[in-house]
């Protein structure tokens, strides 16, 4: 794929989409990381005289202008971040948007409305996507984060003017894709949340990949199940069980080191204030509900870190946001930022607790996608990455 250091933006209309889907509260962004990401693509943009026109959605819309997801807020921190003027008008397109685009001069930064204001976008409407196209010379395409959508601003578009990636895209797309192509070893992944239903994707293909795949959080118990032992009150996806039972066997039969928790965390409340205790795994009492893995199954999580030359983590260990149960979850970040291997966070729910936990500075990747991540990981090809112009 094209690159922006492939095309020459000096005096020419850039329309780039970035993904500013970024945290608020009361009208303020409470998590400007995805607006940081998003610089490098900007400032060069701009310093090579293109007249940038930035676009994102923020949130789910669907279609309709909703007040508190105007993006002013988010225009005023890119503002704060780039020390620079950003236009900000309030039309996804129309004649205050081709106004304000007819007085830009070279290097200077406009923002769009929220795109998912407009119900042609996430339809990924043909008409939006043209409307957008006529605007400008080029695409860029910054937004990792939404690359698994098919959209108007995200793929449509491509389709009408020339398109590059943006370095945010390109550097996501070399570190992850590296990692699945082409692993350092022993290559680890550690596989955590809530449900097995979300992961299934990825456990299937990473098996085809790894040396050792870690197995935690909420999805643990149906895997536990699989092998024959109670859970409790713990998360259980009845009909996922004979899945499990499959991905064990296809570990075995790859060499796959599959590796379950030993210990878990039980407790007869879903708070700060339950009475918990450890137990081994095929222990957990009927009445109580194992919500994080044990001490024995950090340590033996953070010895295969530790001898690991790669390692991807997307999913937490435990219900990291109350305080009783985010030991596994530190626990394997603090691994990582100690194992001399290549560490990788794939986005979501492990990069807020590696955030939470402040341990950000010490990851070799962070990923900037949720769904993005988890859908590259899956192997599936991601719609605002394939309708890029190829070099
Ligand atoms: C995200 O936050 O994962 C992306 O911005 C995509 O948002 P979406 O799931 O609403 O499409």
């Amino acid at each position: 794929k094209q690159t922006i250091k492939d095309i020459d933006v000096k005096g020419k209309k850039v329309f780039c989409r970035v993904d500013f889907n970024v945290p608020m509260k009361d009208g303020e962004v409470t998590d400007d990381t995805r607006i940081k990401a998003a610089l490098p693509t900007i400032q060069y943009l701009s310093d090579q005289g293109a007249k940038v026109i930035l676009a994102s959605h923020l949130g789910r819309p669907g279609g309709e202008v909703v007040e508190e997801l105007r993006m002013d807020a988010v225009a005023k921190r890119l503002s704060d971040l780039i020390s620079k003027t950003v236009i900000k008008t309030d039309q996804v397109y129309g004649d205050e948007v081709n106004q304000a685009v007819s007085q830009l001069e070279d290097g200077d930064l406009l923002l769009i409305e929220n795109v998912r204001f407009e119900a042609g976008e996430t339809k990924n409407d043909p008409q939006l996507a043209k409307e957008f196209a006529s605007l400008v010379d080029f695409y860029v395409n910054d937004a990792f984060g939404a690359a698994h959508r098919a959209h108007a601003s995200t793929a449509g578009i491509a389709e009408h003017v020339p398109s590059a990636a943006g370095f945010l895209l390109e550097k996501e797309l070399d570190v992850l894709g590296k990692a699945l192509s082409d692993p350092n070893r022993p290559f680890t992944a550690i596989v955590g949340g809530a449900k097995v239903k979300d992961k299934i994707g990825v456990i299937d293909n990473l098996l085809d990949k790894v040396d050792n795949l870690i197995i935690g959080g909420g999805l643990a118990y149906t895997f536990v199940k699989a092998l024959g032992h109670e859970v409790g009150k713990s998360l259980l996806e009845e009909d996922k069980i004979e899945v499990a039972k499959e991905y064990m066997q296809k570990a075995k039969d790859k060499g796959v080191n599959f590796v379950m928790p030993v210990d878990v965390v039980v407790a007869d409340d879903f708070s700060n204030d339950a009475n918990t205790q450890i137990v081994a795994i095929d222990q957990i009492p009927a009445d109580l509900e194992a919500l994080d893995i044990g001490p024995k199954t950090r340590e033996k999580y953070a010895d295969i870190v530790k001898d690991s030359k790669l390692v991807i983590w997307n999913g937490p260990m435990g219900v990291f946001e109350l305080e009783v149960f985010a030991n596994g979850t530190k626990a394997v970040a603090d691994a990582l930022s100690k194992t001399e291997g290549y560490t990788v966070i794939g986005g979501g729910d492990s990069a807020a607790a590696v955030e939470k936990f402040d341990y950000a500075d010490q990851m070799d990747h962070i990923s900037t996608g949720g769904g993005a991540s988890l859908e590259f990981m899956e192997g599936k090809e991601l719609p605002g990455v394939s309708v890029l112009t190829d070099k």
